[in-house]
């Protein structure tokens, strides 16, 4: 529909990017990439409304998104030109057609385009030799100043390296070095790596990407003391099973953050300062922050607590229930006392799942004003009821009365 638009609109669109390169792959890829010879912005909003969608268009890029049902999202871009005047710096763009819009991308892989004009629908556009790489396994850059004009494309190398199990040809790898010699990643603005550290943290098997960093350049581009280390892996694992155990048995159905999870354990080894420096300087959102800040400072204390012998149920909810569940279930995951897994076991299990019989209108009922200790009440019943010590409605009024 897309393509006989473009048709009558007298356009040339093409798929773009990931989504070619996963499809070539045969590997899913959900998030379409469109580029239009011309006006992408008018051709997005015409699709919006003929296929009833909604249009978010960035105005000053060239650029809309379409959002549709359950997560559909096509991004929709201009073909355009990009010379970087400065290294590291956002580029200035200027229209240009698919062959320019192909060589301003990372690497060849990620440079190929199919048509979806009537005229040439399925004709696969790879000018830079894309296929002939993804046949033999080759992350390419498209030329050698790629990643001192856009240094985060470094990340996102070894990111694809890994994901796909490819190797950096020698002169990309080469390149990287070069731009890693100049330090071009201390120049990048910090929320840009950020969003593509998030990715790392967000694949499937994020930790050998880490490694591969870690081998190439360190961290200290991240902060200084940042270190990797061996047990990422097998902790890697061990969170994901227990991610898996957390969806399929948790009282509260909730799903899980598992790369904050991963977040948590990557900036562990920071001093609680620079830690909270270095989620400002890089504007982690606030949730990420939270959690990550919490599991630094929290889960030692957590775990020596819990592992106390004589801690009744409701102790255990009291230390467990104010944290993210990322930070309990990685605690949960980590630990190596039995008994501090069977509590959280039972906390994400069971008592955490407590439901009272009393309300607040029995309380007020029983002649209770409304106020902060109506909640206080509530409180100590659900305590008292994690403890097994109440059955039943009655019981619950009678330690209300009380
Ligand atoms: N791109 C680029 N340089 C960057 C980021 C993106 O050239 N620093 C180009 C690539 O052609 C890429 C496309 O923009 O394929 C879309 O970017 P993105 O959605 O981030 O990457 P995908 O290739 O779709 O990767 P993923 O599978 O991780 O979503």
């Amino acid at each position: 529909q897309a393509g006989d638009l473009a048709d009558e609109m007298g356009l040339r669109a093409y798929l773009v990017g990931g989504f070619v390169r996963d499809l070539l792959l045969g590997s899913g890829h959900f998030d379409i990439d469109l580029v239009v010879e011309g006006d992408g912005i008018r051709f997005a909003q015409e699709c919006g409304r003929r296929l009833s969608l909604k249009v978010v268009a960035h105005g000053h890029f060239g650029t809309a998104t379409l959002h549709g049902l359950e997560g559909f999202k096509a991004d929709i871009a201009s073909a355009r030109k990009e010379i970087y005047e400065k290294p590291a710096a956002l580029p200035c763009v200027s229209k240009g057609g698919i062959k320019d819009d192909l060589f301003r991308r990372d690497f060849t892989i990620n440079a190929m385009a199919i048509g979806i004009n009537r005229h040439c629908y399925g004709e696969i556009f790879d000018f830079y030799g894309g296929r002939r790489d993804l046949e033999s396994k080759t992350i390419r850059a498209m030329h050698p100043l790629s990643f001192i004009d856009d240094p985060t494309r470094i990340l996102r190398a070894v990111r694809f390296e890994k994901r796909f199990s490819f190797r950096l040809e020698s002169r990309t790898l080469l390149w990287i070095r070069q731009a890693l010699a100049r330090r071009m990643l201390f120049c990048v603005q910090k929320h840009r790596l950020r969003d593509e550290l998030i990715l790392i943290f967000k694949e499937r098997r994020p930790v050998p990407v880490l490694k591969r960093l870690w081998g190439l350049c360190g961290y200290s581009f991240i902060s200084p003391g940042l270190v990797y280390r061996e047990g990422w892996n097998a902790a890697h694992t061990r969170m994901q099973k227990a991610a898996c155990w957390f969806a399929a048995h948790a009282a509260h159905k909730r799903s899980l953050d598992t790369y904050v999870m991963l977040m948590c354990l990557f900036f562990e080894g920071l001093a609680l300062r620079r830690l909270k420096e270095t989620m400002l300087a890089f504007a982690f959102r606030k949730g990420e922050s939270r959690r990550v800040l919490s599991y630094r400072k929290d889960a030692a204390v957590l775990e020596r607590r819990l592992a106390k012998q004589d801690l009744r149920p409701s102790e255990a909810y009291r230390l467990l229930e104010p944290l993210a569940y990322e930070v309990v279930v990685l605690v949960y995951a980590l630990s190596a006392k039995k008994r501090v897994k069977d509590r959280i076991r039972d906390y994400l299990v069971v008592h955490h799942g407590t439901r009272l019989h009393v309300r607040g209108e029995d309380l007020a009922f029983l002649g209770f004003r409304p106020g902060p200790h109506f909640k206080k009440i509530l409180m100590a019943i659900l305590y008292a009821k994690v403890d097994g010590k109440l059955e039943g409605k009655n019981e619950e009024l009678a330690l209300a009365k009380k």
